[in-house]
């Protein structure tokens, strides 16, 4: 039975499209056994479909979205990579009957796919559906005190044994970042929740982007202290 991972973090820009496809391409390029590497689909209650464009692909390829799924029971995900798949979202509204149906459709696809990873932004109904339904949930975050104070208030308000990760991103180094995060960590010493090192906002991340590659798509010697973080969090997640 796969498991279900929520990329959540009620700010806006602090790298959950991105870390979410990140994560996801690293699971792929896994061995589940001798014969198989892990299967994983990306969700998303972002119907911007900015996957599409970092790993990329384009929103003229979306033949069938989430809707389409839930209502019919047909779908036609889009390959983004080797085994690694995205079921995209057309609209911000949804019924009370797709909200009631969205669980079982979810549980239907975990018997097809290991991972099931799911890029959430906050402004929908469907945000609290998708923090129910995950068996894992990741808080990529910013190092600034209103980002902080937020996640620490996202906390006190979601169920803390599913939280694997914390991932400090686009982080800029000064004393003030380097104590929040010293003090970020302190905090969760002994929680059992992974505070990974911070990725740096960097320029080799934004080309990559542009360019439609993620860090597993690239060669470059500068890359790999980017992979060793996400992979850091893989390990939880297969743990
Ligand atoms: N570490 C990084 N370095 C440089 N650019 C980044 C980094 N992480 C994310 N970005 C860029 O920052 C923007 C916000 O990231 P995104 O994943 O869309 O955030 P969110 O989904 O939380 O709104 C995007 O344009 C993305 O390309
Ligand atoms: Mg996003």
């Amino acid at each position: 039975m796969g498991k279900v991972i929520t990329i959540k973090n009620n700010k806006g820009g602090v790298g959950k499209s991105w870390i979410t496809l990140q994560i996801s391409h690293a699971l792929t390029l896994l061995q589940k056994n001798d014969r198989d590497f892990y299967k994983v689909l990306i969700l998303t209650s972002d119907s911007q479909n900015n996957i599409l464009d970092f790993s990329g692909h384009n929103e003229n390829e979306i033949e069938k979205t989430l809707e389409d799924y839930v209502k019919t029971g047909k779908r036609n995900e889009i390959r983004l990579r080797e085994n690694l798949y995205y079921m995209p979202l057309a609209k911000s509204h949804f019924s009370k009957i797709f909200r009631e149906k969205l669980k079982n459709s979810i549980e239907t696809l975990k018997n097809e796919f290991d991972f099931i990873l799911i890029d959430s932004v906050p402004v929908l109904e469907i945000d609290q559906d998708f923090l129910d339904i995950a068996t894992d949930i990741i808080i990529p975050t910013y190092m600034d005190k209103a980002t902080t104070g937020g996640i620490l208030r996202l906390m006190e308000e979601i169920d803390l044994k599913k939280i694997r990760a914390i991932i400090p991103n686009r982080y800029i180094k000064s004393k003030k970042t380097e104590i929040m995060y010293e003090e970020l960590k302190n905090n969760l010493d002994g929680t059992g929740i992974l505070v990974t090192e911070p990725i740096k906002q960097s320029s080799l991340i934004h080309n990559l982007i542009e360019d439609g590659k993620t860090i597993w798509d690239s060669k470059s010697k500068e890359v790999e202290s980017f992979q060793m973080i996400i992979y850091s969090v893989v390990e939880e997640l297969l743990k």
